[in-house]
């Protein structure tokens, strides 16, 4: 299929802008920066933020969906949190509905529910509990999604991705990673999986200490093959271990992270 990738040239959209390329799809990318030196794929160098510009990059070119990873990947403000993810997906999906595009994955987080205490394993029927402002901002672009797959009939699947990294790198991470790899499998099959509806999946791989579901993935098509643990006998325990394993979204749920909404003058 036809793919728009924004943020593809960030972290993720680096690497399944090839990976779905070599799994037999035509991708565009998308950023606010230009492509990287030494690619050579299509390519809008456009501010998901401007409805107006995402309109035109789909007056130009017809897709068949629309993979958005575009967004600050951190903590921030809420009117900065808001406006990269929730104004960025709302503009991308007033655009598809203009132009009869049906399906649209989302780059959500494991955050969206961080605040949930680290028990037993997290299913996606769990209430949204955001640990922070980007998790607030991830919650509310999944409720954009839901809104628009029940009124449109869009297809829209957020993955709530863990860690995505080349390898775990602490002990949390060997609950949390996601492979570069598994990514690609993941939004393979988030974007081609048969008539989803509104769906949420735990973007992890196969980890062994794994504390997400990750049935809601496999009954979409997700089926990771890596696995965290391999790198264990190499992670040596930090000082952190105990604190990050008390709520499913790690230090984002430490009193670290408080702050102000809003910032004041
Ligand atoms: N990396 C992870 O472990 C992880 C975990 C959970 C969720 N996510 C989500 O995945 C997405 C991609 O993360 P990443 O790690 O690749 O981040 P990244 O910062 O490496 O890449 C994000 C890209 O989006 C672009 N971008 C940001 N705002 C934009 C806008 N308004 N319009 C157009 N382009 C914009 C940036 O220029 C950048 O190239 C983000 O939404 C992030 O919240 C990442």
């Amino acid at each position: 299929m036809k793919v728009l990738v924004t943020g593809a040239a960030g972290s993720i959209g680096r690497v399944v802008m090839v990976g779905l390329a070599d799994r037999g799809h035509t991708v565009v990318g998308l950023d606010r920066v230009p492509e990287p030196t030494g690619e050579d794929r299509p390519w809008f160098t456009v501010d998901c933020t401007d409805p107006d510009a995402v309109a035109a990059v789909f007056d130009e070119e017809a897709f068949d969906g629309v993979l958005h990873l575009a967004g600050r990947p951190h903590e921030a403000n809420l009117p900065d949190s808001l406006s990269s993810h929730v104004i960025t997906t709302a503009a991308l999906l007033d655009a598809m509905v203009e132009h009869g595009v049906r399906r649209f994955v989302y780059a959500s987080s494991n955050h969206a529910v961080g605040r949930t205490p680290r028990r037993d394993l997290v299913g996606i029927d769990t209430r949204p509990r955001p640990d922070t402002f980007y998790g607030v901002g991830k919650v509310a672009a999944e409720a954009v999604m839901s809104l628009y797959a029940d009124r449109y009939g869009i297809d829209a699947v957020a993955c709530r991705i863990g860690s995505y990294l080349e390898r775990p790198e602490t002990v949390r991470h060997l609950s949390t990673w996601l492979s570069h790899d598994d990514c690609v499998r993941m939004v393979d099959a988030a974007l081609t999986a048969p008539a989803p509806g509104f769906a949420v999946l735990y973007g992890i791989s196969a980890n062994t200490r794994g504390w997400w579901d990750l049935e809601p993935g496999r009954a979409l098509g997700y089926e990771p093959l890596d696995d965290a643990e391999e790198f264990a006998a190499s992670i040596a325990p930090g000082p952190d271990d105990t604190a990050d394993g008390a709520y499913v979204g790690g230090d984002y749920a430490s009193p670290a992270q408080e702050r102000p909404a809003l910032d004041r003058s």
